[in-house]
């Protein structure tokens, strides 16, 4: 806690060190959006939310397609539905519960993020994991069992020595330590406030861990899209449910997934051609998406969408993989 009075990072969501906790629904949405997700990344995002929705009633009455469009390029998009979701929740209720497991019953609030806000937003104790303390722990107590067994040991461990009291600023403490100090590779151990106490510091193998099981191969999907304009306005489809993308704007494709190759059949009919391929890497996968454009499609059986002004593209709120085929096409025209 000293180390992090001095060191910790200023960051827009966050209280300096010792201060009264920030408004609930910031660190909720500072959380929600740096699961999986650099503090880099997340900046500009979390200042255009908060624009946009300052509070978590004007979220809770944004239209889902605004909010879906505004996460566009932040990945991970069960994570907008699930921002969505949640946020309905807490307007009705009249505010964000106080305690870890009021805030677990949330729709789409998981155990991480109720630790988080519990410690964060309302000084309670919780035990906060996330992959920066992750690494920490597992070095501090040297814990060789890979991930992610080794999970509930690195909880265990973090459960000891998490303090009653300031215990968001012990978690954020623990992360900066993480991001700045103890990281992945070379880790600063001759700067650590813990050099003395760790156990993998003192045997000399920090870098070993946390270890990790070992990776299944990523596999290579390929899939097809389909550029579909007329009149300087481009089709548009939303795609389906919870699945990849659920719920975002998205070129028509054939279907491609995780687990398959897409069928590579256009929707309607017409002189296809290609425009050339953009890669693109998902958690799982990797995907090799083929652009396909046919100046005189069959505009009779469209697929169900919406045409977009293609001079506006950049607005339309598509997830990564497909403004890079948007911007293939673009080359194209
Ligand atoms: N990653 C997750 N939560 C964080 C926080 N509050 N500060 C910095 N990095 C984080």
């Amino acid at each position: 806690m000293a180390w992090y009075d001095v060191n910790a990072r200023r960051l827009p969501w966050r209280a300096l060190p010792g201060e009264p906790a920030p408004d609930p629904y910031r660190v909720w949405l500072s959380e929600v959006m740096l699961q999986q997700t650099t503090v880099a990344a997340v900046r500009a995002y979390y200042a255009k939310f908060l624009e946009l929705w300052p509070t978590v009633d004007a979220l809770a009455a944004a239209a889902d397609a605004d909010v879906m469009a505004a996460w566009a390029g932040l990945g991970y998009y069960a994570r907008a539905r699930n921002l969505l979701a949640c946020a309905r929740e807490v307007a009705r209720r009249g505010g964000f519960p106080q305690t870890e497991a009021a805030l677990r019953e949330l729709p789409g609030l998981g155990a991480y993020t109720a630790a988080a806000v519990a410690a964060i937003a309302f000084g309670q104790r919780a035990v906060v994991v996330d992959a920066n303390v992750e690494r920490v722990v597992s070095r501090l107590f040297a814990i060789g069992e890979p991930l992610p067994g080794g999970r509930t040991a690195i909880r265990a461990e973090t459960d000891t020595i998490t303090p009653d009291a300031r215990a968001g600023d012990f978690a954020q403490a623990m992360m900066d330590l993480g991001s700045s100090i103890c990281t992945v590779k070379s880790p600063r151990c001759l700067l650590c406030p813990l050099a003395d106490a760790c156990a993998a510091r003192v045997a000399g193998t920090a870098e070993a861990y946390p270890v990790k099981a070992a990776k299944k191969a990523k596999p290579t999907r390929s899939g097809t899209a389909f550029w579909i304009e007329q009149d300087g306005a481009v089709l548009l489809v939303q795609r389906e449910g919870k699945g990849m993308l659920g719920g975002m704007r998205a070129l028509p494709d054939d279907g491609w997934s995780a687990r398959a190759d897409g069928h590579r059949t256009p929707p309607v009919t017409g002189e296809w051609r290609s425009a050339g391929v953009v890669r693109h890497g998902f958690t799982h996968f990797d995907l090799e998406l083929q652009l396909m454009l046919c100046p005189g499609a069959d505009c009779a059986t469209l697929p169900v969408g919406e045409f977009w002004p293609v001079d506006a593209i950049e607005a339309a709120g598509l997830p990564t993989v497909f403004a890079k085929a948007a911007r293939l096409a673009l080359a194209h025209r």
